[in-house]
């Protein structure tokens, strides 16, 4: 299906405050006046403590997010049931397939600003009912609604990944949204469930996230975090899941009150463990406001009142002005400037989650970034509006390095949604009709697979220096984390764009033989997977052996490797 867009909407983009916040010129890089430097450290040797394990790397932080916008939907999932394209009830078979092999555990639906917007109403029923509307944020494009609640819950199913439903706080109602989540929870005999089994689908639905609006400080707004407080305070206590398997266990007063008296406080509050966790507006970018704020009234909640498990938090990759970065043909300069704004998510989450200790030091809210990627200068050709771009080795480097610092984080952050996962900014995939590519960063989440639900382990090295003029970067990036069978796990990530790094690699308490995995790079860091040259940034093998009680690992020049550590 083609979407049609009409000339109009690009003020909606300029309400996209995360471009606004982020609109800062990139530091200025190799401008001062050259100074005798020593050469480049090289990178020590590496240690994983194997003997100190961490957190656990919830399986949700490689967790995808899927708009209505531009071709993220319409033609990059759904082809509709009459397609030529191959395809289970109108859900793209190829897509499909590609996600499956990267264990998608979550997906983030229907946005993003188009949540806001969103009535759910329009998207259930027989299709040739259904009402047409226009995307009001992503280029005026006519919404069919074909691709509603049950589809969406068809597709999560099909690739096995778990709901993560924004409900529109923004120009919705309470009403509204608790009915949506009723109609994909309730059972029989509710006429909720009724109507549900009439689409189609008898049994509820499981929603493990629930998105409480998106960005209220920008296009899902505007309001100060008080007034967002406010807003979001009805949509936590008020819309229930009521899934069997989902529903809070009701609260026992008398235990609840002797828990208070008790000192033991709100904590002591029993939750289902499989409940449905609701997710509130949270941080753009830098500003702590949002965070500050929704942290204050959760922590001086009345406990039967109601409650989050979760704070958003969004952060892009610009490079450049937004927008302005050419997804390919730049230059190590920009190469540069993208890795090092990307390793910016370091200290925002950092700042965040101090300011979320302060409220909640036992970190029982999450931190989710359910939106972060690199937004580049859309495709030449294509409508601005529908943010396709280009993916390149660069990206997969900077999914990395992502990745990476979400593990280092894991104790706080509990999901993450890569914007977005098909055709939309930073893809997994990109179709065209029946053509489809998997970019390099589907290779990054593909290699990092054996990382969900690991235990992240520390480790302990002298990550060398990338130089840039009078700039420089880590050279080498690492995690380590052991999986449910026990097996070591190394990523290692050589920002270098010009030289190899070898590095040596232990582990305390494991002698490690040999390491076996996967290497990513290529030529340029500029390439690219088309329709025609679908491999020009895929995976190799990769091997290493120990000497002298250390794996010798040599790392290409830009590129990811991701290794098994073996006795
Ligand atoms: O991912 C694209 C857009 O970026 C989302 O709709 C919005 O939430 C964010 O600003």
């Amino acid at each position: 299906m083609t979407i049609k867009t009409i000339n109009l909407g690009a003020t909606a983009l300029l309400r996209t405050s995360a471009l606004i916040a982020l609109a800062i010129a990139p530091p200025a890089l190799g401008q001062s006046a050259p100074a005798p430097a020593p050469a480049p450290a090289s990178p020590g040797p590496l240690t994983i403590q194997a003997d100190k394990p961490g957190a656990v790397i919830n399986r949700d932080i490689f967790g995808q997010f899927a708009e209505h916008l531009g071709l993220g939907i319409y033609d990059g999932v759904w082809v509709g049931k009459d397609s030529r394209i191959p395809n289970v009830r109108g859900i793209r078979s190829d897509v499909v397939g590609a996600l499956k092999a990267i264990k998608v555990p979550v997906v983030r639906w229907p946005g993003g600003c188009f949540a806001d917007e969103y009535h759910w109403r329009d998207g259930i029923g027989p299709a040739d009912k259904r009402r047409t509307t226009v995307n009001t944020n992503w280029g005026m494009s006519v919404e069919p609604n074909t691709f509603g609640t049950d589809e969406f819950m068809d597709f999560a199913s099909q690739i096995g990944a778990e709901a993560y439903i924004s409900v529109n706080v923004g120009s919705g109602t309470v009403k509204e949204a608790n009915d949506w989540v009723e109609y994909m929870t309730a059972a029989a005999p509710a006429t909720a469930a009724a109507e549900r089994a009439a689409n189609g689908h008898p049994a509820p639905y499981k929603v493990k996230y629930l998105g409480l609006g998106n960005e209220s400080w920008g296009c899902g707004g505007p309001f100060t975090a008080d007034e967002y407080v406010t807003n979001m305070k009805p949509f936590a206590h008020f819309v229930h899941n009521q899934n069997p398997a989902q529903a809070d266990p009701a609260i026992d007063f008398t235990k609840l009150i002797n828990d208070l008296m008790t000192g033991k406080g709100m904590d002591a509050l029993p939750r289902n463990p499989n409940g449905m966790m609701r997710v509130a507006v949270g941080p753009n970018s830098l500003d702590g406001s949002y965070t500050d704020a929704v942290m204050k009234a959760w922590k001086t909640r009345s406990p039967i009142d109601w409650s989050i498990e979760g704070l958003s938090l969004h952060h892009y990759t610009y490079g450049g002005l937004p927008m302005s970065e050419p997804a390919t043909g730049f230059g190590e300069k920009q190469y540069f400037t993208m890795l090092k704004q990307t390793l910016g998510m370091e200290s925002n989450i950092a700042m965040h989650s101090a300011i979320m200790d302060k409220y909640d030091p036992k970190k029982t809210v999450g931190l989710m970034v359910d939106e972060w990627g690199v937004w580049l200068k859309a495709t030449p050709g294509t409508e601005p509006l529908h943010l396709r771009q280009q993916n390149s080795l660069r990206d997969g480097i900077a999914a990395s390095l992502n990745l990476n610092i979400f593990a280092r984080h894991a104790d706080r952050v509990r999901m993450t949604n890569i914007a977005q996962m098909v055709n939309v900014l930073q893809s997994m995939i990109i179709t065209d009709g029946e053509k489809m590519v998997l970019t390099p960063t589907y290779q990054v989440y593909k290699m990092y697979v054996p990382f969900q639900d690991a235990t992240f382990l520390p480790i302990t090295f002298n990550s060398g220096e990338y130089r840039l003029g009078t700039a420089s970067l880590p050279k080498v990036d690492a995690i380590a984390a052991k999986d449910k069978d026990g097996k070591v796990w190394l990523a290692l990530t050589n920002l270098d764009g010009n030289n190899a790094a070898d590095i040596s690699a232990s582990a305390a308490g494991v002698t490690a033989k040999s390491a076996i995995g996967e290497v990513l790079t290529a030529d340029r860091v500029d390439s690219i997977n088309t329709f025609d040259t679908p491999n020009a940034v895929a995976p190799k093998p990769f091997s290493a052996k120990a000497a002298n009680g250390s794996l010798v690992l040599h790392l290409p020049p830009h590129s990811v490797t991701v290794v098994r550590l073996d006795k």
